[in-house]
């Protein structure tokens, strides 16, 4: 019989690889508290309204990636493509402004988008995602984005390239908008079907298509960093005046326009050249007019999202580091040793001694090649002969020594042994 494979684009963490994902949520962890952001779980699950609202009807997302389902009822459902609509919804749902204006709210988890997967690309995939709601202060945009970096730069990851932008507000983007549909007007027969369909609706989407003749034809269009209003020009200034006091690299990238509609002002990407054509680790920025769209006060909000998969197949840290030996293997040969080691081994672990044991009955030589492969740093040989002497040998397979032991007080003996190297 066949057995049945995990879903396209849908991929298992494996436990070689989950002590990295454990370290790297840690660090994550450790940074976002020294900048405040508390944790919050959202459901995977939500009202697919919510994701046309705020991420947009226009958008590849919403469009085609959904995963969208009609409930037994007549609600239509969908599995989160992203968690910023969700933790904006919590906020409002929970009138978590009433208590504090200012929220920094953090969750790490799955997201689900039904992309055509390949190389960093999967349908789903795990997000470290930080939102700084209620402040519109361009050193918030900065404040984010620091915190950004340096938890890139404590787990080592190297040949990171941060670029910015602005997508300006209400009142500058419709000239903007208009100034690109002059553009495009007359070009429709060089972009893309969607780029065709899309321009009325929402002709910034052009600058988020990857087709080659829409890359060409963009490339000389207008660009929104000259129509910004003097609110979002002197906003964009300071946020790089802000960067400038960490010493934080940026480049300005115009065209960089984000893949999601409830952005404005400061955008930002981080990208690397080790990831072939999916080269964001990291994107984000300001969503100011999101809580009102979803119902809520008038309150601005910044955020962003690292993506798991791609930042762990760039980290320099080998799965290796990561695995979790056993402190103590137990080798024992014969029935008055299998039933010894039996005891002694669950009763270790449930002092704090991480434990194993063969339970084959095999050779001596079979088991301590198991203890070897499992990389224990001590062996326990238990022998049915030695029992009746009351003694048991001890080994430490790091440094090749070996002692006897009494088997009087053995656990604590072990204990002391093991917790003094
Ligand atoms: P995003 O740019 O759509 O932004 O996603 C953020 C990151 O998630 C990307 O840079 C990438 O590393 C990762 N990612 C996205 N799609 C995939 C995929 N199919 N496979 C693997 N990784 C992927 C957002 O999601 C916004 N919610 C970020 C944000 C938060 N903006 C404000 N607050």
């Amino acid at each position: 019989m066949e057995i049945i494979t995990a879903v396209r684009g849908f991929k298992d963490i494996l436990p070689t690889e989950t002590g990295k994902w454990q370290y790297i949520e840690k660090i994550a962890r450790e940074i976002l508290a020294n900048f405040g952001f508390r944790e919050i779980r959202v459901p995977i699950l939500e009202k697919t309204e919510l994701f046309k609202r705020s991420i947009g009807e226009s958008t590849d997302i919403v469009e085609k990636e959904m995963y969208t389902f009609l409930d037994r009822g007549d609600e239509y459902l969908t599995l989160r493509p992203e968690a910023t609509a969700s933790i904006v919804r919590a906020y409002l749902e929970h009138v978590m402004y009433a208590q504090d204006p200012v929220a920094r709210l953090f969750t790490i988890g799955p997201m689900f988008r039904r992309e055509r997967p390949q190389r960093g690309r999967y349908r789903q995939f795990h997000q470290i995602n930080a939102e700084l709601l209620g402040l519109d202060d361009p050193r918030t945009d900065a404040e984010v984005i620091l915190m950004l970096m340096q938890f890139l730069m404590r787990i080592e990851i190297s040949d990171l390239h941060l670029q910015i932008n602005s997508l300006g507000c209400t009142k500058c983007r419709p000239s903007f908008r208009k100034a690109l549909s002059d553009f495009l007007a007359g070009k429709e027969d060089r972009l893309c079907k969607d780029c065709q369909r899309r321009i009325a609706m929402n002709p910034l989407r052009v600058f988020d298509c990857k087709t080659t003749n829409c890359i060409e034809v963009i490339d000389h269009a207008p660009q929104i960093l000259n129509f910004l209003c003097p609110g979002c020009m002197d906003h964009f200034t300071r946020v790089k005046e802000a960067l400038g006091m960490f010493a934080i690299a940026f480049e300005v990238n115009p065209k960089m326009v984000r893949g999601l509609d409830y952005y404005a002002k400061t955008t930002f990407e981080v990208v690397t050249e080790h990831l072939g054509a999916q080269n964001a680790v990291a994107g984000g920025g300001r969503y100011d007019g999101l809580v009102k769209d979803l119902g809520g006060p008038d309150i601005p909000g910044i955020g962003f999202a690292i993506g798991l998969e791609r930042l762990i197949s760039i980290s320099p840290f080998m799965d290796e580091k990561f695995l979790m030996p056993p402190q103590l293997f137990i080798a024992a040969i014969g029935d008055k040793a299998q039933k010894l080691a039996f005891s002694v081994c669950n009763r270790l672990r449930t002092m704090g001694i991480t434990t194993e044991m063969d339970y084959s009955g095999k050779s001596l030589k079979s088991q301590m090649k198991r203890a070897d492969k499992l990389s224990s740093h001590y062996a326990l040989i238990l022998g049915d002969r030695e029992i009746l002497e009351n003694k048991a040998e001890f080994r430490d397979m790091q440094k090749g020594t070996q002692e006897t032991i009494g088997l009087d007080d053995l656990e604590k003996t072990i204990i002391k042994i093991v917790k003094g190297s």
